[in-house]
């Protein structure tokens, strides 16, 4: 089957390939075995012993970047599978020398091939998709699944993020930290009515700028994840 690619799309992968801060490792890669940074990302790639945050499913990488620059000593890494939206922060990222950032292109079920236990200090989910009715078990980036995947090699009571426009994915992630008492460190439905932006450090995503234009309100939850006990799913509501 011929798959039509854009000529813009195609002139950014091909760019991105010269990029030293893009990671688009092959299938094989990363399904049998683990990615060569694994474990080491801060003392091989980045060449310090700085904590690490990912941005997951990061787009152009708003916060991945914004954040890097807020925060110099930490080591920002932005992961998202669709390359030509990576290109536009890793170009920056690229272009401005900005030392503590990382871009790879791969799919987030993937991610236990790329960080071992204890690498990770944070996780911002910047406007997932909501992943309504039956998608939901299986996509949805703050399921118990996903919460159990990301406990692999996230510090224990380490610190989530989750921004959304999604009222059900808000309060679907509410409520499973509720049921499994994690710690809620904030919680708003309305970011910018209700609080000071700066508690996000005031950067505004691709997504969030649109979503915000069309009256949507942005809701912001922060919470802990520990390690101690199984995460349970909350029961099955209607979307
Ligand atoms: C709605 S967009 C938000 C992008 C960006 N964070 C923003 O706020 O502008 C969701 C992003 O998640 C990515 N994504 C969704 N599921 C993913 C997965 N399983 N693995 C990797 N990326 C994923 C998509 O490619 C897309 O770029």
């Amino acid at each position: 089957m011929l798959i039509r690619v854009g000529k813009g799309k195609l002139s950014k992968f091909e760019e991105m390939k010269t990029f030293d801060n893009v990671f688009q490792p092959d299938f094989e890669e990363v399904f049998t075995k683990d990615f060569k940074y694994k474990s080491h990302w801060a003392s091989r790639y980045f060449k310090n012993n700085h904590p690490i945050i990912l941005e997951l499913g990061c787009g152009k990488g708003e916060y991945t970047i914004g954040l890097a620059e807020r925060f110099p000593q930490v080591n920002f890494i932005g992961i998202d599978i669709k390359g030509e939206r990576i290109w536009t922060g890793a170009k920056k990222a690229y272009l401005e020398k900005i030392p503590n950032v990382a871009f790879i292109r791969t799919r987030i079920e993937f991610i236990n091939s790329f960080f071992g236990q204890d690498e990770v200090d944070e996780i911002w989910l910047t406007f997932p998709d909501p992943q309504l009715k039956k998608q939901r078990n299986k996509k949805r980036l703050t399921t118990a699944r996903f919460l159990t995947l990301y406990r692999k090699f996230l510090k224990d009571n380490g610190i989530i993020h989750l921004k959304t426009d999604s009222p059900i994915l808000f309060e679907y992630t509410l409520e499973l930290a509720r049921l499994n008492q994690l710690t809620i460190e904030h919680e708003t439905n309305d970011l910018y009515g209700d609080e000071n932006p700066e508690l996000v450090y005031g950067i505004k995503t691709f997504y969030e700028k649109q979503f915000i234009v069309e009256g949507f309100k942005i809701h912001y939850l922060k919470f802990r994840l520990p390690r101690e006990k199984d995460i349970l799913e909350p029961a099955k509501g209607e979307e």
